[in-house]
């Protein structure tokens, strides 16, 4: 049995403890099928950790994040806790994460699998078969920019302000891996900016095209405005390959791009950092969905997407890219059998519980195993 690490585990709010339920049993699968083992720690995060210690985010979970292989994280936030002051709000929790671990790029891809085409918004034919991949810058912009703050002008009204800042170094960094990335794929980068009316997007497009010509000129760049895409995602989304942005436009176009899908229950993301000189990737793996407060605790939700996060884990942080592929084709194989959580359901097919989803990958899991051997 080979230990490949310690993974922690931060379930955080709402649906995401029931999600996580679901990815230990994979868990389970991969060391009794597999031989692969981790060392799996358990932490708060959001407004459990608020609930229990006053922050979002205590500094010993952190630093354990920060010691760890790779960090799973469920979701966080839920009414409970909107009304919290803004510096101690479940979101600061995992904000602080990205920025303190240094997860500068967000990986979001968004897949079409065959038997949801029919779920998605769009027509069949604009979505079936659509892989593309956001590559979001998360440590920057707008998100963690100064000056901010509420400003009182003494009046009876107030300022409020946030900065959109980006530097030479940050760009190219995520520009790097979005290039990286493309070369495993169809080597197409869109980058995409308001440099028509941000200097800071004018510095982002000069910087894509700067590294594109010194780094990576055998590869296809181009430049769109960030309206536009919104729109050209709608209109015809299979004309890209790699979409590369800064923060704010990067979480508004993957909420567009996971709704092409079918569902944001289906999709996972991965954060990643530099690469320490043990040759360890700083990482952090989550379902792009929310913490769906209105389903928690009902079974309702769908847990793929944190399934699926789990399977980027293997690929990314260990290089188990045949087990990641295994639970990629077992998602896709229970779909096509017809099974259905309610956010994907559709006429005539199954609709089961989060559990039942979870127990159906793990029979499709073992089923492969078994057809291997
Ligand atoms: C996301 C979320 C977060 C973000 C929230 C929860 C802070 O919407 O991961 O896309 O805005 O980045
Ligand atoms: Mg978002």
């Amino acid at each position: 049995m080979a230990n490949l690490g310690t993974l922690l585990f931060l379930p955080g709010d709402g649906i995401g403890p029931e999600v996580m339920d679901e990815v230990r049993r994979v868990g389970a699968w991969l060391t009794k099928a597999r031989g692969h083992e981790f060392e799996i720690v358990e932490g708060l995060v959001g407004g459990a950790s608020y609930d229990a210690h006053g922050t979002p985010l205590t500094d010993d979970t952190l630093e354990q994040a920060k010691g760890a292989d790779a960090v799973l994280l469920g979701a966080v936030g839920g009414p409970k806790w909107d009304d919290l002051d803004f510096a101690v709000k479940p979101e600061r929790g995992l904000l602080r994460l990205r920025k303190e671990m240094d997860l500068y790029a967000n990986l979001r891809p968004a897949v079409v699998f065959d038997a949801l085409v029919d779920a998605s918004s769009l027509k069949p034919d604009l979505v079936s078969g659509l892989d593309i991949l956001i590559v979001r810058e998360l440590t920057g912009g707008v998100y963690f920019g100064e000056p901010r703050g509420i400003e009182d002008l003494g009046d009876g009204t107030f300022r409020g302000v946030n900065t959109q800042v980006y530097e030479t170094e940050e760009i190219r960094r995520v520009g790097r891996v979005a290039f990286d990335l493309a070369r495993q794929r169809d080597s197409r980068v869109c980058s995409v900016e308001k440099s028509n009316v941000m200097e800071s997007g004018l510095l982002w497009r000069n910087e894509m095209d700067k590294l594109h010509q010194a780094e990576y000129a055998d590869m296809d760049l181009s430049h769109m405005y960030a309206d536009n895409c919104a729109m050209q995602l709608v209109r015809e989304p299979k004309q890209f390959d790699v979409i590369v942005t800064d923060n704010l436009f990067g979480d508004m176009l993957s909420d567009e791009a996971a709704m092409l899908t079918g569902s944001l229950g289906m999709l996972p993301s991965a954060s990643l950092g530099n690469t320490d000189v043990n040759g360890r990737r700083a990482a952090l793996y989550e379902p792009v969905h929310g913490s769906a407060p209105d389903i928690a605790g009902t079974g309702a939700a769908n847990p793929l997407a944190t399934i699926l996060s789990f399977a980027m884990m293997l690929r990314y942080s260990f290089g188990l890219e045949s087990e990641a592929a295994a639970i990629e084709v077992a998602a896709g194989e229970i779909l096509k059998g017809g099974l259905r959580t309610a956010d994907i359901m559709q006429p005539g097919m199954a609709k089961v519980s989060t559990h039942v989803m979870g127990e159906a990958l793990i029979g499709e899991l073992q089923k492969s195993e078994v057809a291997v051997a």
